[in-house]
């Protein structure tokens, strides 16, 4: 990447950063690592001497997102690579780099004396990492610039410490998207669309708010409760959430010619409802009939049931695959699907259509700071979840893709 200027907000960085702890949060995209660039050269030069560390959520997104943009943009004279254990040099001095996920983070940086400190997506470290970090930059003179994005307003770095500035000595900078001067119009818009709700309040307008209530507060009769599919299907997916105790539910898909997604038929076992629990076997004949002559390409379980996945492959059913789980990533593709109208639902998918106004964020989890739903009439959710996010998942989001890849 090239510095083709500095936007006011990095200006601000560049006059403000001279507290003990400078941390930039906000909006996706912002400005806000690329602030932290141009101050990078200028603590390497003017920092007594002393150990340095550089920290990312693991050493990977620490050298895609810091590591090599440094070296494109000041040459690999003044970025090295990496070497040893995990060191760089950087403008002539020695730093550590360490991922604070890693289960080496903590042990790595016990017993060092930090002088500075360097952390990208603060939010995303485990507490305790950063409390030892804490501890760490114990030198007179020590210094920490970080960023990352909001979460909610309980999250430990909200509650416990950008909240007590004046306590801790912080300036803390708060980015919106529309202080990037740098992006096109079209790339600014197309993220303005991709995000809803909670996420449009965190990821553009750079608050720390609450995720309240119904999670998929897009879902809307209206637009996505479909009574006939209008185009040729292509090919058919089925996704499963399964329980023993708790309901089991199927999906049947069918993608359309266009790309849109459309949940055809639903198939839901409550045995609390029913009287009666069902073994793998039984379930198994119930997919049977469920897909009738439908062949899918793919039957996406959840992770967890591998007796279920093991009876399904005996009797006969191809390509058994494992959903991806991760809860609030798919949470994400799916609000994406529905709020660009890439996902529709049938009319007949009764439990489907209901679990829409049940499903919540969970508000005591908020008050420890996370993000969790409830759980409960969570089951086709999980299941739709399921098969949106680990065939449309990995679909990069308008965040990281080139603007190339946006057609701008
Ligand atoms: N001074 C600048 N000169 C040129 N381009 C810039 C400048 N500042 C930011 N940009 C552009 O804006 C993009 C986003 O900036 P940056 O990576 O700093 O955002 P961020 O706030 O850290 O985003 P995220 O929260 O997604 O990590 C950069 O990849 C770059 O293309
Ligand atoms: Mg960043």
């Amino acid at each position: 990447m090239i510095i083709r200027d500095v936007s006011d907000k990095q200006l601000d960085i560049l006059e403000y950063s001279d507290s003990r702890w400078n941390i930039s949060s906000g909006a996706v995209r912002s400005g806000k690592t690329v602030g932290g660039f141009l101050l990078l050269p200028l603590r390497m030069t003017t920092l007594p001497p002393g150990n340095c560390l550089l920290i990312g959520k693991t050493e990977r997104t620490l050298k895609r997102n810091i590591l090599n943009p440094l070296r494109e943009i000041y040459g690999k004279k003044r970025v090295s690579d990496p070497f040893g254990d995990g060191e760089i040099k950087l403008f002539g001095r020695h730093c550590y780099i360490v991922g604070a996920n890693d289960e080496r983070a903590v042990t790595k940086i016990q017993g060092l004396g930090l002088v500075y400190a360097y952390g990208d997506e603060i939010t995303t470290w485990p507490e305790s990492f950063f409390n030892m970090l804490k501890s760490r930059l114990s030198e007179p003179g020590a210094m920490f610039d970080g960023s990352c994005n909001p979460e909610g307003p309980f999250h430990w770095l909200k509650v416990g410490f950008l909240d007590k500035a004046e306590e801790y000595g912080i300036r803390h900078f708060e980015f919106k998207l529309d202080d990037n001067p740098f992006l096109s119009r079209e790339f600014v818009e197309a993220l303005k669309r991709e995000y809803t709700g909670v996420w449009y309040d965190r990821y553009v307008e750079g608050k720390w708010v609450l995720a309240d209530g119904i999670i998929y507060d897009m879902f809307d009769k209206q637009l996505h409760v479909i009574e006939r599919i209008p185009e040729q299907i292509r090919s058919y997916y089925v996704a499963v959430d399964y329980g023993t105790t708790n309901p089991t539910a199927f999906g049947l898909y069918g993608i359309g010619a266009s790309g849109t997604v459309y949940k055809e038929r639903e198939y839901y076992w409550d045995p609390a409802n029913e009287g009666k629990q069902k073994t793998d076997s039984e379930f198994s004949d119930a997919m049977a009939a469920f897909i009738g002559n439908i062949v899918p390409r793919a039957i996406i379980v959840d992770p967890s049931a591998e007796s279920f996945q093991l009876q399904l492959k005996r009797d006969g059913f191809r390509n058994v695959i494992n959903a991806d789980n991760s809860v609030l990533d798919g949470i994400r593709t799916q609000s994406r699907m529905l709020t660009t109208g890439r996902y529709k639902v049938l009319e007949r998918c009764k439990q489907t259509i209901a679990d829409y106004g049940a499903y919540v964020w969970d508000s005591k989890a908020q008050e420890r700071g996370e993000d969790k739903p409830i759980k409960k009439f969570d089951h086709t959710k999980d299941e739709e979840r399921y098969l949106l996010h680990t065939l449309f998942g990995t679909e990069r989001s308008v965040r990281t893709m080139s603007k190339r890849g946006l057609g701008l």
